[in-house]
């Protein structure tokens, strides 16, 4: 098939106040997919010269871009998003955990998981890294809704063993069992990876994070993802229950969690020692900006991670983040930066919730641009698909200032079509 329209990715890190060459934009552009794969990319009538027989879909003045990673959020809450006057662990406990207890029961979380994948994809987000709820069937439900799609899913139930609802814990022992037949049934089948999941170190005992521990040795190609630094409060109450450790992230290097496979949630208020040690180990500091405002959890230190050398990723963290919409989560990263007086640039927002998610993930070669043999997961953009952002958009005089504009008014609404390797979704 030929894809026709503004084609738009990026080649590289776009570090400097000229992006030029970190990333490839072809107005009259076209690209050819075959068998769910990228083939070629460039001038449509060229593409259409060779190629006559193939079908051409007509995106022509929208932006095809790559679709969007979301590289933390948790599906069993679909239907907490949006909770009110609380911070981190008291809506922990007050909306999340009741909310995740319902998941014990398969066919709800089939429904939810249908409704959940449903809304990353129409949001133009076509990989996700997720948390399920503690049950094993929560992550069965979400892995068989996304291969359903064939969407690119990293997911796992979550591990958590202590200070949560009886009804919501599981034990070092059954917590080891159940991720290990979880990863021999989905990781590296299809587009599934596995994700180890200790949900956080107030839920899991030592004796927890050590069967963790266990398990990314003897998974080594597996992601491991877990909550780091989110909250002042959940700080001091960490450390209480691990005085031994010198720091948070301290926790979890103890048990051989923290490598170049681990996705670290929030990230926030980190020592210098804990940035050297992210760095070190090659983990990703994982944003999540919605949320982060939503929960009034402080403020991400982008400027000075990217600085240290540490990989960093930006995700929607549903529901605690307030949009599955990566755009605005972009736009609220650039907030959140504007108070620490660092304008993130819009080269930069939309190289991070693609390729550099991608790179986040070691799935460059898969993912999150068109280079030649990627999976073709594609986002149709209208930049202008509203009143307000078709008026503002009559003055933008560059490439740059219209991604600037589509990040601060677009969104859900700016997203015509959605393609997951090579197939039409939306
Ligand atoms: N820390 C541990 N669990 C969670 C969760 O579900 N959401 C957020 N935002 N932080 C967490
Ligand atoms: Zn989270």
């Amino acid at each position: 098939m030929i894809i026709r329209g503004r084609v738009l990715h990026f080649l590289e890190e776009p570090k400097t106040d000229i992006p030029e060459g970190s990333y490839e934009y072809i107005e009259e552009g076209a690209l050819l997919t075959k068998e769910g794969r990228i083939w070629e990319i460039g001038n449509y009538q060229e593409i259409r010269t060779k190629y006559p027989n193939f079908d051409v879909m007509d995106h022509r003045n929208d932006l095809i871009f790559p679709g969007f990673i979301d590289l933390h959020n948790h599906f069993p809450q679909v239907q907490v998003i949006g909770s009110y006057g609380t911070q981190l662990l008291e809506w922990l406990n007050k909306y999340t955990f009741p909310e995740e207890a319902k998941f014990s029961n398969k066919a709800y979380a089939k429904v939810q998981a249908d409704r959940f994948v449903r809304l990353l994809l129409g949001n133009g987000t076509t990989t996700s890294v997720s948390f399920c709820s503690v049950h094993k069937d929560s992550a069965n439900a979400l892995f068989e809704e996304a291969s359903k799609h064939n969407m690119c899913m990293i997911a796992g139930k979550v591990m958590m063993d202590r200070n949560a609802p009886d009804n919501l814990i599981d034990d070092p022992k059954s917590s080891y069992r159940d991720t290990k037949a979880l990863i021999s049934k989905w990781h590296e089948k299809g587009r599934n990876y596995y994700a180890i999941s200790p949900r956080f170190a107030i839920t899991s005992s030592p004796e927890q994070l050590s069967q963790a521990g266990r398990l990314v040795s003897e998974f080594p190609t597996c992601y491991l993802q877990t909550h780091l630094a989110e909250n002042e409060e959940e700080i001091s109450y960490t450390l209480s229950l691990y005085p031994r450790s010198n720091n948070y992230l301290d926790i979890y290097r103890g048990f051989g969690l923290v490598g170049n496979k681990s996705l670290m949630g929030h990230s926030i208020h980190l020592s210098p020692n804990e940035i050297a040690t992210l760095k070190d180990l090659e983990a990703v500091a994982v944003h999540c900006p919605t949320s982060n405002m939503f929960l009034g959890s402080g403020f991400f230190p982008l400027n000075n991670l990217i600085k240290s050398g540490v990989k960093v990723g930006i995700a929607s963290d549903v529901g605690g983040g307030t949009s599955y919409s990566m755009i605005n989560n972009l736009d609220a990263a650039y907030k959140i930066q504007q108070f620490l007086k660092f304008s993130v640039k819009p080269m930069y927002s939309f190289y991070w919730a693609t390729l550099g998610n991608a790179r986040a993930l070691g799935l460059e070669k898969e993912i999150g641009s068109f280079r030649k043999g990627n999976f073709a997961d594609i986002v149709v953009l209208d930049t202008a698909n509203d009143i307000c952002s078709e008026i503002r958009m009559k003055t933008c005089k560059s490439l740059t200032e219209e991604l600037f504009v589509l990040q601060t008014l677009g969104g859900n609404h700016s997203v015509k079509a959605v393609y997951i390797a090579g197939k039409r979704l939306k």
